[in-house]
């Protein structure tokens, strides 16, 4: 298992009692490098709906100095639509880790759960979305085999600037 220095990264489906912990971690981790959406003011929309499903999430516990264990990061995974003909592709629609946690592979720990989660399923490819300027993203994805399979150029228009969406996808075969 993927160790953090000193405490193990432990990955696991979400319940619904991650709700207050992963909004905490989504509303904390908000920046314009990959957040398309303005950021989150109070009241807050839940962070679980009926389109964003515990079970379509992963979360990635670290533990901690004091021994507690709270989530590090989040991982959500759905097909890309609801065709019958699409059911083999599974989509990154969210990838979050912790301020605190970051640079311990917990995001590399999420992405290769996923890849076995989707596995599991019977999917043989990955996608995502990436924002052109997410240079830590664009690393990690390319490092767990990612490649460019297009761009939107200047797709969005973030904090004064054009910004491309890329699309990447990855075979899942072994
Ligand atoms: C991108 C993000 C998920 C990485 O999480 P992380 O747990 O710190 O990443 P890991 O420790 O697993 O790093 C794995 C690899 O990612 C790349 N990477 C991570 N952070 C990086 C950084 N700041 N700069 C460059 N590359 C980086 C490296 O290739 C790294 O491998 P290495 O440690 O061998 O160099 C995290 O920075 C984050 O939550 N960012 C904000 C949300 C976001 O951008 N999500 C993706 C939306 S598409």
């Amino acid at each position: 298992m993927p160790e953090t220095r000193t405490h193990p990264i432990h990955v696991r489906p979400a319940v619904l009692a991650d709700e207050a912990a992963l909004g905490e971690l989504d509303r904390a981790t908000w920046s314009t490098l990959h957040a398309v959406t303005p950021r989150p003011q109070p009241p807050y929309n839940p962070f679980f709906d009926e389109r964003h499903r515990p079970e379509d999430f992963l979360v990635a516990e670290a533990g901690e100095d004091g021994g507690e264990s709270r989530p590090a990061g989040y991982l959500r995974l759905v097909p890309p639509t609801p065709l019958a003909c699409n059911t083999h592709v599974r989509q990154i629609q969210g990838l979050a880790v912790a301020d605190r946690a970051r640079g311990r592979g917990v995001a590399r720990t999420l992405l290769r759960a996923a890849f076995e989660a989707a596995r599991g399923d019977g999917a043989n490819r990955m996608t995502l979305r990436v924002l052109g300027h997410n240079a830590p993203a664009r690393a990690l994805y390319e490092s767990e085999g990612f490649v460019v399979e297009g761009v939107l150029p200047g797709e969005f228009f973030l904090h004064g600037r054009y910004v491309d969406d890329v699309m990447m996808g990855r075979s899942l075969a072994p």
